[in-house]
């Protein structure tokens, strides 16, 4: 009895490790993962340009490696952004890793995973060395601080590509049932993460002080958010107990269309009450309306100026 325990033990250890997919990033100090770092050197979990077998490894430091790809390393862990970024960063400790990823390439610094840059697997002879791996020092804001309605987060997971899938909706955050949940949801909801494909879809049981916001979740294989297939109901309406809440794995998978997903691309919010302006270069119908406000009044003032002077003059009053 004891013996299966620790068996079924092992066997919850090895598929909790087994939790990485392909191009889930983590962030490693002295060569060893804590869900909890902010810092450290990057490793992304890839195959090689001569195996198809996936392994952890480093991001090369090179000429094309910057800001954008710092900025997107961090979203894809769940923060805000990029607070300071370099090679080597010994401060860290070097991991004995191999480099894995080079010419790194990010056209947007919005962009939500690494897999919407562009980047190589066959290494270049000057990104070999531990001394040239990135690390990066993420903002530690979380990217759901300011959760916008529809927004949806993995929790629960060790690795930001897995988890528990939780959405925001009337001020707080719930989950979703496993009701009818398919394969083209799980897409669709990998997508708005800004993964092109899920991995696995299972369940992760949240906590009960927690609403069920979304059952029977229909996306079509067109459907780039989850947010733009179900909107938050204004109040629960579902038959469903905790324990089919819906986990999600993500990755990266050449066989489907990347996701071109941004941090708001999935917003549906109406915009926060901001004036609205003509956009650059427009003399459209408000920005025309303002102007011949303004030169009306200013006209009409001018004239009372004037009509005043004149008044004043002839009665000697004032010149
Ligand atoms: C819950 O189940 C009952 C009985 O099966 C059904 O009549 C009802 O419509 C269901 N409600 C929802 C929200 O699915
Ligand atoms: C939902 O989850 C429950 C509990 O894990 C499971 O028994 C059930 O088969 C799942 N339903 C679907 C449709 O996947
Ligand atoms: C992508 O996903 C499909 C379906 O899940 C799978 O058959 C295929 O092997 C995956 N591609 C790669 C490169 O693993
Ligand atoms: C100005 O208005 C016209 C028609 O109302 C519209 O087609 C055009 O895109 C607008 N231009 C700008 C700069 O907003």
């Amino acid at each position: 009895m004891k013996l299966l325990s620790i068996f079924f033990l092992c066997l919850a250890l090895f598929c909790a490790v087994q939790a990485q997919t392909r191009g889930t990033i983590r962030l490693v100090r002295n060569g060893g993962f804590s869900s909890s770092y902010t810092s450290g050197i990057v490793q992304i979990y890839y195959f090689t340009s001569t195996s198809s077998i996936l392994r952890w490894g480093n991001i090369c430091y090179d000429s094309s490696f910057g800001y954008s790809g710092a900025s997107i390393i961090c979203h894809q862990l769940g923060y805000t952004g990029i607070s300071t970024f370099g090679k080597g960063g010994e401060r860290f400790g070097y991991d004995g890793t191999a480099t894995i990823l080079n010419r790194v390439n990010c056209a947007s610094t919005s962009y939500l995973t690494l897999e919407q840059c562009s980047f190589s697997t066959s290494i270049s002879s000057t990104c070999t060395s531990d001394t040239e791996d990135v690390y990066v020092s993420c903002i530690t804001t979380r990217i759901w601080s300011s959760p916008y309605s529809g927004q949806i987060r993995l929790r629960g997971g060790i690795y930001s590509s897995y988890g528990r899938l939780e959405v925001y909706c009337n001020g707080q955050w719930g989950t979703v049932c496993n009701n009818t949940f398919d394969a083209t949801d799980a897409r669709a909801t990998c997508h708005q993460l800004g993964y092109s494909n899920y991995n696995t879809y299972k369940t992760l049981a949240g906590s009960s002080s927690q609403p069920i916001w979304l059952d029977r979740v229909s996306c079509s294989s067109s459907s780039n958010c989850l947010s733009s297939c179900e909107s938050c109901p204004s109040s629960q309406y579902h038959n469903c107990s905790h324990s089919q809440d819906v986990a999600l794995g993500c990755e990266f998978n050449s066989s489907y269309s990347s996701s071109t997903n941004t941090l708001r691309t999935c917003n549906n919010d109406p915009p926060t009450s901001r004036p609205t302006r003509p956009s650059s270069g427009g003399s459209n119908k408000t920005g025309v309306t303002v102007g011949s406000v303004f030169s009306a009044l200013f006209f009409i003032f001018g004239v009372i100026f004037l009509f005043c002077l004149i008044y004043c003059c002839k009665t000697d009053d004032c010149c």
